[in-house]
């Protein structure tokens, strides 16, 4: 990786700037509410780590571990829990952070799965939309940027595992987003 690395288009400094945003704004809708902020691994630790600094609450966090089965950079659909939540969610506010919501499909996994634990409410935040590729109607309540339908990497973002340290959002050109 050199001092730059794929075709930036997302600074640091405006990620800085819509997460300070966003932040206030989570504040704010759950100012009464007991929010547990979970964080959709491992896209999104960059994120959810900024994130959840931002939100002047007493929250409480916990981690899920996912893997969304799919053929180069297309999502099947399948999606499995490698590690489940520590936490027992049923009658608390749950907001799940996600990376980037891409077809959709891990989002709806996720959806049926948490409101079958029966939590007083749940919404979703994601760092990335990307609605041109989307194959299933998802409802999505916080987005920090819309992308169009390129392959990215940063920010908890991979490619093959890695360059999910970019300190910024870049295109892979090289990979073709199907
Ligand atoms: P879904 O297609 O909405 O189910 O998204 C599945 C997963 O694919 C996301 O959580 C990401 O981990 C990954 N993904 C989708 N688009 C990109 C991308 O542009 N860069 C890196 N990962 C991606
Ligand atoms: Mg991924």
């Amino acid at each position: 990786m050199g001092p730059i690395f794929g075709r930036p288009i997302i600074t640091q400094e405006e990620m800085r700037k819509r997460i300070k945003e966003l932040g206030l704004r989570i504040a704010e809708d759950y100012r009464d509410k007991d929010l547990l902020l979970v964080g959709v691994l491992k896209g999104a630790f960059a994120f959810f780590a900024d994130l959840a600094r931002a939100i002047p609450l007493g929250l409480q966090v916990d981690f899920i571990v996912v893997k969304s089965y799919g053929f180069r950079s297309k999502s099947s659909g399948q999606v499995e829990i490698l590690f489940d939540l520590d936490e027992d969610i049923a009658g608390k506010d749950i907001l799940l952070v996600e990376d980037i919501v891409d077809s959709g499909l891990t989002l709806k996994f996720l959806r049926k799965e948490m409101t079958l634990r029966q939590p007083a409410s749940l919404r979703f935040c994601t760092l990335l939309d990307k609605p041109g590729r989307r194959r299933t109607d998802v409802k999505i309540d916080y987005i920090g940027f819309t992308i169009p339908n390129k392959y990215v990497v940063g920010y908890g973002l991979d490619y093959q595992n890695k360059y999910r340290n970019l300190p910024y959002i870049a295109v892979l050109d090289q990979v073709e987003d199907e």
